[in-house]
């Protein structure tokens, strides 16, 4: 296993650096710019004709790909929800014919997410799981797969398996969508040139990212937050339980507008805020970050240059300008770095965080 480090000190900076690959080889045949289509094969015709309401379920990062997910379809006016998969069980929203249940799962061997889909198996729902594995049990559980094609992912810590879950959930989204109205979504247009754009785009994030700059600059402080609204949301909870997983540090992600509700009690020149801004709503997102700023917070902005947020943040990291749709994604490359070289400073041990597992196969 050491010998597939090559160069790299970490499995989980290896897997970083492959993301613009792992999502080329992800988007590859699925998607037809040029004709302004979405290629999955993966699903036969008319698969999602009767689709009328979504129910995603997964643990952990997947967690996040699945609400980012959910917000997609609900953006391309798909009733969605994400539930996390160990809570399904309790209280889950009712299902009928016209329900979709999609299982988010890397391994697809989490227990709890294998109990979910077999649930909804079990009450009559349509089911799809989006793994990163081929023959995994969820894949086979399933009526419907879609791979994401990541490659292996050995670092405990999921970050490029992340990346292509919520692209493939992006354009299953528009793809329940089309299926449903009988016509692809208006906004295709410009969706899926950026996403064919989107492998260059993360590349140049990992050529000139100043993350780990802004990780040593913060190093040592109390607790770290991480906001963002919309699909910035489910980013800023990732870049949250990235940051806890690797740097045992105390680090949480909320909504933009729910600091104001609670968590600004906490703030202090101690607890550093990253916002995430997406391009939708960052008016918002801003005035909820500097009211953290104002108490004190350093503000890292991760935003286009030239972003509004500059005039008053404290530190900086660039992503490309692209459609709010994928601008989450590239922000999440930026926080994945933080976390890493914020592990690094502190010598943990990055690819196998005390107490973790890759896969969990107990309820
Ligand atoms: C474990 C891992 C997490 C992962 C979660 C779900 O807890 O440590 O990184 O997100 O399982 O895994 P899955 O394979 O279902 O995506």
């Amino acid at each position: 296993e050491e010998a597939g480090k090559g160069e790299y000190d970490h499995f989980m900076l290896k897997e970083i650096d492959e993301q613009p690959t792992s999502l080329a080889q992800a988007l590859e045949g699925r998607i037809d710019p040029e004709n302004g289509r979405i290629a999955l094969a993966d699903f036969g015709p008319g698969t999602f004709t009767d689709v009328s309401s979504v129910q995603l379920v997964a643990c952990g990062t997947s967690y996040h790909a699945a609400l980012y997910g959910s917000l997609a379809l609900n953006q391309a006016g798909i009733r969605a929800t994400a539930l996390l998969a160990n809570e399904y069980s309790a209280a889950a929203p009712p299902i009928d014919d016209e329900t979709l249940v999609i299982a988010v799962t890397q391994s697809g061997e989490t227990a709890d997410t294998l109990n979910a889909l077999r649930q909804a198996n079990a009450d009559g729902a349509e089911t799809v799981t989006v793994t990163n594995v081929v023959g995994s049990t969820a894949a086979r559980e399933a009526d419907e797969t879609l791979f994401i094609r990541a490659g292996p992912e050995i670092g405990v810590a999921a970050t490029k398996t992340f990346s292509s879950q919520a692209v493939m959930l992006t354009l299953l989204a528009q793809r329940i969508a089309a299926d449903r109205r009988g016509e692809p979504p208006a906004d295709l247009e410009s969706l899926l040139p950026a996403l064919a754009r989107m492998p260059a785009e993360i590349e140049r994030v990992l050529e000139t990212s100043d993350a780990a700059a802004v990780a040593n600059r913060y190093r040592g402080s109390q607790s770290y937050f991480f906001i963002g609204r919309g699909l910035g949301y489910p980013v800023a909870l990732e870049g949250a339980l990235k940051f806890k997983e690797i740097t045992y540090e105390h680090a949480e992600g909320f909504a933009s507008g729910e600091l104001k509700h609670g968590p600004l009690a906490l703030v202090t020149p101690e607890t550093p805020v990253f916002a995430v801004f997406t391009g939708q709503e960052d008016a918002k997102t801003l005035n909820n970050a500097e009211e953290a700023q104002t108490r004190g917070a350093p503000l890292v902005a991760v935003c286009p240059d030239g972003h509004p947020a500059l005039e008053t943040a404290d530190a900086h990291l660039e992503i490309p300008d692209t459609e709010p749709a994928l601008a989450g994604l590239l922000a999440n490359v930026q926080l994945q770095l933080v976390s890493y070289y914020a592990a690094d400073l502190l010598g943990r041990p990055i690819d196998k965080p005390r107490n973790l597992a890759k896969s969990v196969t107990v309820e």
